[in-house]
């Protein structure tokens, strides 16, 4: 039962992340049109009630996660399968830290929570020693844990062999997605000035 709810509660929140990291993605085309996207898109998903579903859901989502981990416990074998353990406590960790900043920001910071935000720790010395390889990972986590629930989920309907060469197929292009956002985050495709309010939380 926990496993239903597990997978309906990941169908919901991968709905929101398709469309933040198609969000995230138009920081190819500049800071000004990330901001545009993001104000469309906070019109489906900044209001009570489809913002409290979604919280909701990464924190059952973690619990469960986590429960599962430790359920299983020493009986994972293969490399998708361990993958499947790392990238999902990862997700975990990145979860509660993500939504938490996200939330401190809007509440105790009081500020607009938008791509300023998620990234002035890239343009402030030495913070993105640790954020880069913190949403870098975060991506990969994600299309890791994504390539082992395809692997498992297809198991009936597809060859071995093949499963196997697309499950890679999916870490691969998260890896190229992740390296792009990095890139496009710290200005490698257009300049990104961070105003004072943002960078000053770092100071
Ligand atoms: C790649 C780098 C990422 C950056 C720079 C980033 C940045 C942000 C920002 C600025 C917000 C606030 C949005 C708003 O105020 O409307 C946000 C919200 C959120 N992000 Fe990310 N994000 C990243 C990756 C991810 C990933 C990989 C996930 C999931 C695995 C994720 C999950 C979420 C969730 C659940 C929220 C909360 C939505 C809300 O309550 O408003 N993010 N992110």
């Amino acid at each position: 039962m926990v496993h239903i709810f597990h997978r309906m509660s990941a169908l919901l929140i991968g709905a929101f992340i398709l469309f933040h990291l198609l969000n995230h993605l138009c920081i190819l085309g500049g800071v000004q049109q990330h901001i545009e996207f993001m104000e469309t898109f906070r019109l489906f998903y900044r209001n009570i009630i489809a913002e409290s579903i979604l919280l909701l859901c990464v924190l059952f989502q973690v619990c469960s996660g986590v429960y599962f981990v430790w359920r299983r416990r020493g009986q994972r074998s293969g490399f998708l399968e361990k993958a499947q353990v790392i990238s999902g406590l990862y997700l975990a960790y990145f979860f509660i830290n993500h939504v938490g900043a996200v939330l401190f920001g809007r509440f105790v910071a009081e500020l607009d929570t938008n791509i300023y935000y998620g990234i002035a720790g890239f343009h402030t010395d030495p913070f993105q020693l640790y954020f880069i390889p913190y949403y870098f990972f975060s991506v990969v986590a994600l299309f890791v844990h994504l390539a082992s629930a395809f692997n498992w989920l297809s198991r009936d309907l597809i060859q071995q062999a093949l499963r196997t060469k697309l499950a890679y197929l999916i870490v691969f292009i998260g890896i190229l997605m992740s390296t792009t956002l990095m890139l496009g985050f710290n200005g490698v495709f257009s300049d990104i000035v961070i105003p004072s309010e943002y960078s000053a939380i770092y100071e």
